[in-house]
């Protein structure tokens, strides 16, 4: 216990406050005096202290009131209270008042001293739990400026990111846009067919509780699904006659040009996949790789039957475009074969009105973005 301690001792007899004095002195304590408990509290007021000792019956200021005007300031001061003998309420009252302990008089000096010891051992442990306390609710406020600071910086950084985010997906949507346009103005049957079969394969592939990740795939493998024709030389892909078997294999390969385009851009490597089995069959007839079933990713099996409605319901130079029913009676027919059945029946239960609304709003959109357009050479679908 750090020492020495400042105690006051307060007595209306002289007699008292020298016995106390000396034996508080001698452990090695500092002692201040007062005779009565107004002048006890002026001092407290103007001093620091770490002890009272005080007797009760005193003329101007008793012991009570002196503890009464104490109030709070007694938790960091004990006080000790000399009581005269048999006065038991006294001393009640005065615990009551906050008081440490009480001594009655005539009282042996160790019975003063040993209290006196308790009493500042206690104190000592009152005051290392406040600053134990203190410290505590330092730190915990320090931390939560530090959060706040963290928390705001992160927060400048996500909208620094967000931005970056932004540009980057506009400069991927710009580049796409650019791809799409080199494939339509080629080839791509008809005009709008890369954009019309991504909003109807998302629609479809929605139904389907497909995952976002895959959406997105979906999403861009139908936009792009074509993107190898840029691969396949003129005079095969504007052929107007019929294509020899060494051209079909030429024109059979757009499928693994695209893929290899595009598997080696991150964002479209899940993309890449659906390009390269978008002419797959269910049965196991289609190409490139002639798998079958559930082997083909589920984005080209959804995708495959997106292509055939678009390009049944499409007008083309040497056709007109089939009513809706009549493209869905085919591919009804063709689940099971080309198409996978599962798909095909969620497929159809897609209402005309979506399929309708949604050719319309692909027109729309692209009507305004788009320079006249050059006239559309005859082609087929690949
Ligand atoms: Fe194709
Ligand atoms: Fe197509």
């Amino acid at each position: 216990m750090p020492g020495p301690h400042h105690i006051l001792c307060v007595d209306d007899e002289p007699m008292i406050r020298e016995i106390l004095r000396e034996a508080l002195e001698q452990e090695g304590h500092r002692v201040t005096e007062a005779e009565n408990g107004k002048v006890a509290l002026d001092k407290v007021h103007s001093g620091s202290f770490d002890l009272i000792v005080t007797d009760v019956k005193m003329p101007v200021m008793d012991g009570f009131t002196l503890m009464k005007n104490l109030g709070d300031l007694t938790e960091q001061i004990p006080v000790v209270v000399i009581t005269s003998f048999g006065d038991i309420d006294v001393a009640v009252d005065a615990i009551r008042l906050g008081a440490y302990d009480y001594i009655v008089k005539p009282f042996n000096i160790s019975q003063v001293t040993i209290s006196v010891k308790r009493a500042l051992e206690r104190r000592q442990l009152l005051l290392e739990n406040i600053q134990y306390k203190k410290s505590l609710e330092h730190k915990v406020v320090e931390k939560t400026i530090d959060l706040i600071r963290k928390n705001k910086k992160l927060e400048q950084q996500a909208k620094l990111l967000e931005g970056l985010l932004r540009d980057l997906r506009e400069s991927y949507e710009a580049s796409l846009d650019a791809m799409v346009s080199a494939i339509e103005s080629r080839d791509c049957e008809t005009k709008h067919h890369c954009r019309r079969v991504q909003v109807y394969a998302v629609m479809l592939a929605q139904r389907l509780d497909v995952s976002p990740e895959q959406l997105v795939d979906i999403s861009y493998g139908s936009l792009l699904h074509d993107v190898g024709k840029i691969g396949v030389p003129d005079s095969i892909l504007l052929k107007p006659g019929k294509l020899t078997d060494a051209e079909w294999q030429v024109m059979r390969r757009h499928t693994i040009i695209g893929h290899q385009m595009l598997s080696k851009i991150k964002f479209l490597r899940g993309a890449s996949d659906i390009v390269l089995h978008h002419h797959e069959r269910w049965d196991g007839g289609g190409y490139p790789h002639g798998i079958a079933g559930e082997e083909i990713p589920l984005g080209a099996r959804i995708f495959s039957i997106i292509d055939t409605y678009d390009a049944m319901t499409s007008k083309r130079p040497y056709k007109e475009a089939l009513p809706i029913a009549t493209a869905r009676a085919e591919i009804e027919r063709c689940a099971g074969t080309q198409f996978d059945p599962r798909i095909v029946k969620e497929f159809l239960r897609i209402v005309d009105e979506d399929l309708i609304e949604a050719r319309a709003h692909v027109e729309s959109e692209t009507a305004m973005s788009e320079p006249p357009a050059a006239p559309t050479e005859p082609v087929r679908t690949f």
